[in-house]
């Protein structure tokens, strides 16, 4: 009784004396500094601490590289973008990173310095593994963070609209359903440190040729049921403290100027607490302030410094109000005490060996084993000639280029200059993390002799072919970016040494290592196909041990692989050889029908569908029930009917709604089955996923009737199908 009552003593004591430290502080304006306040009134108690100049100061900053800089601003720690800080009242400057593929070192800023480099974007997509996603984000950001870093340009979620964007690599494919969960996850393991993420390039950068100048033009309906819905759908997972806006206009207006998009939609409807950061180079005037961006960053690319002098000059004017000033200023102090930015902490040490395994993880999960006709994988453990050959198996794995491009731990070994002139130049190279494929074959098949050939002349590796038992053929697409590709050739001959190398042995596995989609004219010559993606600081490990039966291959196909370049809506890439400046549109007529949507609704059949990938062992689905309501409620059962363990992704698909056929991912579990073991998946659908966007009304409307659901290992194969009535109802936007 008395220790109770002692203790609720100095319990009340406690109390009191915390009530008159935050009374004292409240009083000389320190109030903010209590961490039992939410974010959104510290950063308005300490918002109104700040001197107009002061809150300009947050509103804009450089690229942190020798870049149109005299020298880097002092404290800035070299990398891609710097906010000073207010010392005056302990507000730390923003230090911000690139990106989701590991912490970035442009232009060798920071002399020697290297990262756990994770294999691409859409390789994690491949995954269709969400706890992968949330890992290998809380790995970067214990990286920057132990790097100095507080901000990471992470969380790309553009949709793969179109094969040849040269970023598809960093996005994570043609599904908002699939990507949104995906980049809301790995934004959620990023600031599970205390870092924030941002979310990019919002919205509709499409593509890169001449990204500055190209007009995405969609209707609002297909926007808020596609791009927008992987944006929202990522927002409200990850809640990233900033939004990057992009390059590109959206229906006639600059994203990063566009009150629609920015005021109307992110703030408005989706009631957004975070900031609104520009691209590098994306701010045109500084209006953009009512428009709704809050931050200019790497401001020396823009003609002006328009957050700068300009908005000083205009919120002296009035022509944007004071309170806008603080509206934007208080948007960034919000996120930075969302994230722990003021609380500083040791920063992390870092395992690198365990970083590595997380690399290897995506990679191993991401491969798909697109065909396997001959039966030739998993290698034959009786294996003796192996002739690998091309793709510079030798040196290393493929990665993509651009700010997304990280060194690796252990250097890039190869780096191979592409052309180009200017600022691009530094970007223009194909870079190979240190995991030659071709060593990692010889560990792994100790028994037989690997011989390699480059694949320069084909009548020389169909030489080296011949005699071998079997061929493992590397075929690269280097993307970019601020590059497309121009068509979806592999470039540089690659197919006719394919043809050359088939004719010779038929026993023969191509491996591709692409940015993403790409023909395959050669496909019923080869023995199997194997999408490696860029794979990332252990991607040749994870290639040697999908080949050789190690791991049991479990990835799915993000982006639909197409039987030929027009089954897509542009027969050419809009904007393709103009003169910089001149404005052009992209129509995107394919609307809220990206990928495998538009291949169901126009009946084309792809060379591999969305969410294909096959396995060394086999699954069955039975025991479908689905339930309805206000939504969806699916489950059924997995087995692995097969001798071996493996990792099943099966997708359920929306079939038909209320009459209207269509096809839409509604939900997708990756899971571990031993031969014989069966599983329940349960899948509730994002009621959005059934609804269409009702522009007139600006809400989400499910009609009342009927809901199809199809279950199956592809986006093209049903194995299951079943329905439930779904009552009619709206949904906020
Ligand atoms: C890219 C962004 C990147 C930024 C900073 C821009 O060119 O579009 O994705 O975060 O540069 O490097």
């Amino acid at each position: 009784m008395n220790i109770h009552r002692s203790i609720r003593a100095v319990l009340a004591t406690g109390l009191c004396l915390a009530a008159l430290t935050a009374g004292a502080r409240a009083a000389d304006g320190q109030g903010w500094r209590d961490p039992a306040l939410s974010p959104d009134e510290r950063a308005r108690l300490l918002d109104a601490q700040l001197t107009p100049d002061e809150r300009i100061a947050l509103l804009h900053g450089p690229m942190a590289l020798p870049f149109k800089l005299d020298k880097l601003p002092d404290g800035a720690v070299g990398g891609a973008g710097y906010i000073p800080g207010i010392p005056r009242l302990g507000i730390p400057a923003l230090k911000e990173t690139d990106a989701s593929l590991g912490v970035t070192n442009p232009m060798g800023i920071r002399p020697g310095d290297t990262a756990t480099a994770l294999p691409s974007g859409l390789a994690l997509a491949a995954t269709f593994n969400a706890k992968l996603a949330h890992d290998g984000g809380a790995m970067i950001g214990r990286e920057a963070l132990a790097k100095g870093f507080n901000v990471l340009l992470a969380g790309g979620v553009n949709l793969a609209r179109d094969p040849r964007n040269g970023r598809n690599f960093e996005y994570l494919g043609e599904d908002p359903w699939l990507a949104g969960v995906l980049a809301g996850e790995s934004i959620r393991g990023i600031q599970s440190n205390p870092i924030i993420s941002t979310i990019k390039h919002f919205s509709l950068n499409g593509q890169e040729t001449n990204r500055h100048w190209a007009n995405s033009v969609i209707g609002e309906a297909a926007h808020r049921e596609s791009d927008l819905l992987a944006f929202q759908i990522a927002i409200e997972k990850g809640q990233p403290g900033s939004v990057m806006c992009a390059y590109n206009l959206v229906n006639s207006a600059y994203s990063c100027g566009n009150d629609h998009l920015l005021n109307g939609v992110l703030k408005g409807d989706w009631g957004y607490k975070g900031w609104v950061m520009s691209d590098w180079g994306a701010v045109h005037a500084t209006d953009y302030a009512l428009k709704g961006l809050d931050q200019q960053s790497g401001e020396q690319l823009d003609d002006q410094v328009w957050f700068g002098e300009p908005l000083k000059q205009a919120v002296t004017a009035g022509t944007v109000p004071a309170a806008r000033l603080s509206d934007m200023s208080r948007r960034i102090l919000r996120s930075m005490f969302a994230a722990g930015l003021f609380e500083a902490k040791a920063p992390p040490v870092i395992d690198a060996a365990a970083h590595a395994a997380i690399a290897k993880s995506v990679a191993d999960e991401g491969i798909v084993l697109l065909s396997n006709s001959k039966g030739l994988l998993p290698l034959a453990p009786s294996v003796k000639k192996v002739a690998v050959i091309g793709g510079h198996a030798d040196s290393g794995v493929l990665s993509g280029a651009g700010s997304s491009q990280v060194t690796s731990v252990g250097g890039n070994p190869t780096v191979i200059p592409v052309g180009g002139e200017g600022f691009m130049a530094a970007w223009l190279r194909q870079a190979f993390h240190n995991s030659p494929p071709l060593a990692a074959l010889r560990a792994a098949l100790p028994g037989a002799v690997v011989s390699f050939n480059d694949g320069r002349y084909p009548a020389a590796a169909a030489a080296l072919a011949k005699d071998a038992d079997i061929v493992i053929l590397f075929a690269n697409q280097w993307m970019s970016e601020g590059l497309d590709a121009y068509d979806m050739n592999l470039p540089g001959g690659q197919d006719a040494l394919i043809e050359a190398v088939a004719a010779a042995n038929p026993n023969n596995i191509v491996v591709l290592q692409t940015g993403g989609p790409v023909l395959m004219p050669w496909l019923d010559k080869v023995g199997g196909v194997v999408a490696a993606w860029y794979g990332g600081q252990k991607g040749g490990e994870a290639i040697a041990d999908i080949l050789t039966g190690k791991t049991n291959p479990s990835g799915r196909l993000p982006v639909t692989f197409p039987a030929s370049a027009d089954q897509y809506p542009r027969p050419t890439l809009p904007g393709w050889g103009l003169p910089e400046k001149q404005q052009f549109d992209v129509v995107y007529e394919e609307g809220a029908d990206v990928g495998y949507r538009r291949f169901a609704a126009s009946g084309m059949k792809p060379l591999f569908p969305f969410g294909h990938g096959l396995s060394y062992t086999t699954f069955a689905y039975d025991k479908l029930r689905v339930k309805g309501g206000d939504t969806l409620t699916v489950s059924f059962e997995v087995t692995n009917t097969g001798k071996l363990q493996g990792k099943d992704a099966p997708q359920i698909y929306l079939a038909g709604a209320a009459g209207k056929k269509l096809r839409r991912l509604i939900g997708f579990e990756k899971i571990d089955l031993k031969p014989g073991e069966r599983r329940t998946v349960t899948v509730k659908a994002d009621p959005r996923l059934l609804a269409s966007f009702d522009e007139a009304e600006r809400q989400w409307r499910i009609e009342g009737g009927d809901y199809d659901v199809a279950v199956g290992p592809s986006a093209a194969t049903t194995v299951l199908s079943g329905k439930a009535r779904v009552g009619q109802r709206t949904l906020k936007p």
